[in-house]
């Protein structure tokens, strides 16, 4: 299984970032787990530099090829002002467009100490009007952050919840069949 792990945070020290790699480490083996690193590089969305036959930017491009090639995504993300974070949505917008994303299975995570629940129902409402799948595994879990500091491990209890919605995600990339 491929998967796109997407952070929402740009924050060095960031705990949806730090997150995504504890899920890294308990992905099951095989998982070819790639960190998107290109949000910030992202120019804002432009519908008029989106329109057929003309050229996207290079860094546009590379998301969609590499958001295309994921068998599924894995997206973490904070919630800032009751709303999913200008940057991540910004990319979403991005990808409205491509032919190839409807069905992709999508696990999203959240370890907002302070919930993140209207970010997180927004995201998935912005990705199912993007016709992806928004796995019922998905996790709004503040105990998720409590051990997330850099380097630290989760809890036994943590990890074994957050693999289990790691399998759900590679359920549903076998149920499309696309690995
Ligand atoms: C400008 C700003 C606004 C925020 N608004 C909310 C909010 O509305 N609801 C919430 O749960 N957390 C809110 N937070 C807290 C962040 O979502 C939380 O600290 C998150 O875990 C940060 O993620 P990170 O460590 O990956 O950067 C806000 C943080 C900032 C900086």
């Amino acid at each position: 299984m491929r998967v796109l792990a997407i952070s929402g945070s740009l924050r060095a020290r960031s705990s949806n970032r730090a997150l995504l790699r504890a899920a890294e480490a308990l992905a099951p083996p095989g998982t070819e787990w790639e960190t998107y690193e290109g949000l910030a590089g992202l120019p804002h969305f432009n519908p008029d530099d989106d329109e057929d036959g003309r050229p996207v930017p290079p860094s546009v491009a590379d998301l969609r090829y590499r958001a295309v090639a994921a068998d599924g995504w894995v997206i973490s993300s904070p919630e800032y002002a009751h709303g999913v974070p200008g940057s991540l949505k910004n990319a979403l917008d991005w990808l409205v467009s491509c032919p190839e994303l409807p069905g992709k299975p999508v696990l999203l995570l959240n370890a907002s100490a302070a919930g993140g629940n209207f970010a997180q129902a927004a995201l998935a409402e912005t990705l199912r009007t993007m016709s992806l799948e928004v796995l019922a595994e998905s996790l709004t879990a503040p105990f998720l952050s409590r051990k997330l500091q850099e380097g630290s491990e989760l809890e036994l209890a943590a990890a074994r919840i957050l693999r289990r919605s790691l399998d759900a995600l590679t359920a549903a990339t076998r149920r499309r069949g696309t690995q």
